[in-house]
């Protein structure tokens, strides 16, 4: 792995960042621990949780794995957002549900600072001055050392912004959005804004929940058990089967395919290595539910695809060009005239 600044930050963050969404619920303690270890073995840095995860157990494993750990070797990013308890306050981005929260997450994961703090999703009731002026205090008081933003439209994502700088808030260092191979309508607006504002992108669900990791064949009907896209089919996840069963799925792991078979390379190290190319990209987020699969997900940093190849991959993962980016594709066409 390698280190690569966090947007127009001077954090230095592994090029690959270990998401914690699967410990303490497809993964045992005993193997997230192992799992963390060869994570750090392999010249990783970089850590993703969130107090939802498991309800705050995700957040407590990290953190009893952290106390064998030199805590200041590494960057722990966490989120607050989603409901935490019943309570009309235990969930959303007010500074009572931020205060309670950022409490909680330092107390579960044993620290008594957190390196990137993130909001989680927009939350459409409470004022963006309230939210931005609370995670501006978390900074102020050493709670926090930096902040970000997850699922975020980009208005939204441009407003936070532009209030921070109005009002002289601590603005957002980075990104979490959903993007890899099967979900590019991050292109069309996000990618580009973080690029203009110099934010980091760290993305999700890179390799789509195990879709991109070459276990599913066309033919296939349905996704074995004791898969996330099995359980995604009966929770109503997002990467759910029924949901990705189609043939953009399957022309884009053809070819996905067909790449990693000439770079020899493994089709999740082919698939991260195409998010991990990307211009804006920082790091994505890797997620690993057994140690084979962490090995093999380590894979995806420390080469390169070549131009070309990332040229089939991006013609068979092309999103449809609709208005307002209609115009300026054609406008390209022309040389600039229009
Ligand atoms: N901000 C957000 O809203 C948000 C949302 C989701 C995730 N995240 C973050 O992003 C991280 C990664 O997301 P993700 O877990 O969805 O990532 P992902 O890499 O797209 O999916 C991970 C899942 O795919 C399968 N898999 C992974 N590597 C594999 C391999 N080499 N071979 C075969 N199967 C493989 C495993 O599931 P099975 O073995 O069970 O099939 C694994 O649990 C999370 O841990 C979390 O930190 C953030």
């Amino acid at each position: 792995m390698n280190n690569r600044l966090l947007g127009k930050t001077g954090l230095k963050v592994s090029d690959l960042c270990l998401g914690a969404m699967t410990f303490g619920r497809e993964t045992s303690e005993k193997d997230s621990f192992a799992i963390l270890d060869r994570f750090v073995e392999a010249g990783g840095n970089f850590i993703d949780t969130a107090d939802v995860y498991s309800r705050g157990i995700s957040e407590e494993i990290v953190g009893r794995w952290l106390k064998t750990k030199n805590r200041d070797d590494l960057v722990i990013a966490t989120k607050v957002r989603f409901g935490m308890g019943d309570g009309p306050n235990d969930v959303g981005l007010s500074r009572k549900h931020i205060m309670a929260g950022v409490e909680a997450s330092l107390k579960r994961l044993g620290t008594d600072y957190i390196d990137l703090y993130q909001v989680h999703a927009w939350d459409p009731l409470t004022p963006l001055e309230e939210t931005l002026s609370t995670l501006s205090t978390l900074v102020e008081r050493g709670l926090v050392r930096y902040i970000g933003a997850s699922n975020f439209r980009a208005w939204q994502l441009q407003k936070a912004i532009y209030t921070s700088r109005q009002h002289g808030f601590e603005a957002f260092s980075c990104l979490q959005p959903q993007y890899n191979l099967l979900c590019r309508a991050t292109e069309y607006e996000l990618l580009p804004l973080c690029e203009q504002e110099g934010l980091g992108v760290i993305p999700w669900s890179p390799l789509r929940g195990g879709w991109l990791s070459g276990k599913f064949h066309r033919g296939m009907t349905q996704a074995p058990e004791n898969t996330r896209v099995a359980e995604a089919q009966k929770q109503g996840w997002g990467e759910a089967w029924s949901r990705y069963d189609n043939e953009y799925t399957w022309g884009v792991i053809d070819v996905l395919m067909e790449v990693s078979r000439e770079v020899e390379k493994t089709p999740a190290q082919t698939a991260l290595n195409w998010v991990l190319q990307r211009q804006a990209v920082t790091a994505p987020i890797i997620g690993a539910r057994t140690m084979q699969q962490l090995e093999d997900n380590l894979g995806g940093s420390g080469w390169v695809l070549t131009a070309k190849q990332i040229a089939r991959l991006d013609e068979a993962s092309r999103m449809p060009v609709t208005y307002p980016y209609d115009q300026a594709a054609e406008q390209q066409q022309r040389g600039g005239r229009l």
